[in-house]
């Protein structure tokens, strides 16, 4: 499975310090400097850096009893869209609240390094790598920025999202159809990912010089089967996340550290060759 049939094992957190090259594994670096096609599978612990909660750290006031599970479905917003509305519009306050970290400024400073070709695949819904100035291949997860009619599916601008948590807000309407209501426009759980982001997805993986997985526990399918695709093409795979993953077994490189240490010193490194 692995284009090193010895992988690197896990590696020392680097120091809380400024991250610096020194900080990168060799093989680590040797790979990231010979590859010009790059795909980064990034989830949640990419935001991590950011304070970005978790659907259960949200779980605060309000929605402290509430299992998330019981929100983030169609079945929860067709039982009681204000509910479900003001929950995600709470959320939409929190991300906003966020700033991108060093990890999403490092991924955004890569792309734009000569004859690098960086696609970023994200189960994330917020915006923060776009807010470093990266271009999203896909949001397999959707995006907590993107909403649309529930009826006709038409876009519509993000809602106004209060600075309290609010207990219902009634949804907007939608401007285009007579019935229809604004949603969030993230995947729900019993909800099929977006056809042309999975595909598309599915062929960063098979095209790609080099695969980073970046902060995903690696349980939640399809996505999670993404990096195996690149894994099975003999293409290397360096897993950044400073806890073991249901990946871990199979990346070639693993690099127990976090994003918005590991990146940006991998980026350093790079500039310094
Ligand atoms: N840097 C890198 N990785 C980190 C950091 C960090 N600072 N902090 C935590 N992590 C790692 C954790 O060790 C874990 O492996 O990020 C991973 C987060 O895993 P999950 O919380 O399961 O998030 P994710 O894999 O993105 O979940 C997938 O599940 O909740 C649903 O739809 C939601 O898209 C989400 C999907």
């Amino acid at each position: 499975m692995t284009a090193d049939p010895t992988p690197d094992r896990a590696v020392e957190p680097s120091a809380p310090s400024a991250p610096s090259a020194s900080d990168v594994p060799e093989a680590i670096l040797r790979l990231s400097r010979s590859a010009r096609r790059i795909t980064v599978l990034t989830g949640a612990g990419m935001s991590a850096d950011s304070g970005v909660p978790t659907f259960r750290d949200a779980q605060t006031g309000l929605w402290t009893l509430v299992d998330p599970q019981d929100l983030a479905t169609p079945e929860a917003w067709h039982r009681d869209k204000p509910y479900v509305n003001a929950w995600f519009l709470w959320r939409v306050h929190l991300m906003s609240a966020a700033a991108p970290n060093a990890g999403h400024h490092a991924l955004a400073a890569w792309a734009h390094r000569p004859d690098t070709d960086l696609r970023i695949v994200t189960q994330n819904i917020d915006d923060l790598h776009e807010r470093a100035g990266s271009t999203v291949l896909a949001h397999l997860h959707g995006s907590l920025f993107a909403w649309r009619c529930d009826r006709c599916h038409r876009p519509a601008p993000t809602p106004h999202a209060p600075a309290e948590p609010t207990e219902r807000i009634e949804p907007d309407s939608c401007s285009h159809c007579a019935f229809g209501e604004i949603r969030p426009g993230v995947v729900w759980f019993n909800e099929p990912l977006p056809d042309r982001e999975f595909t598309d997805a599915v062929q960063v993986c098979r095209d790609a010089d080099l695969v980073l997985v970046v902060g995903t526990s690696g349980v939640v399918q399809p996505a999670a089967s993404l990096p195996h695709l690149a894994g099975a093409r003999g293409i290397p795979v360096i897993e950044i996340d400073p806890r073991p993953t249901e990946f871990s077994p199979f990346a070639t490189h693993v690099w127990r550290s976090t994003a918005a240490t590991a990146l940006p010193a991998l980026v350093a490194a790079l500039d310094r060759a």
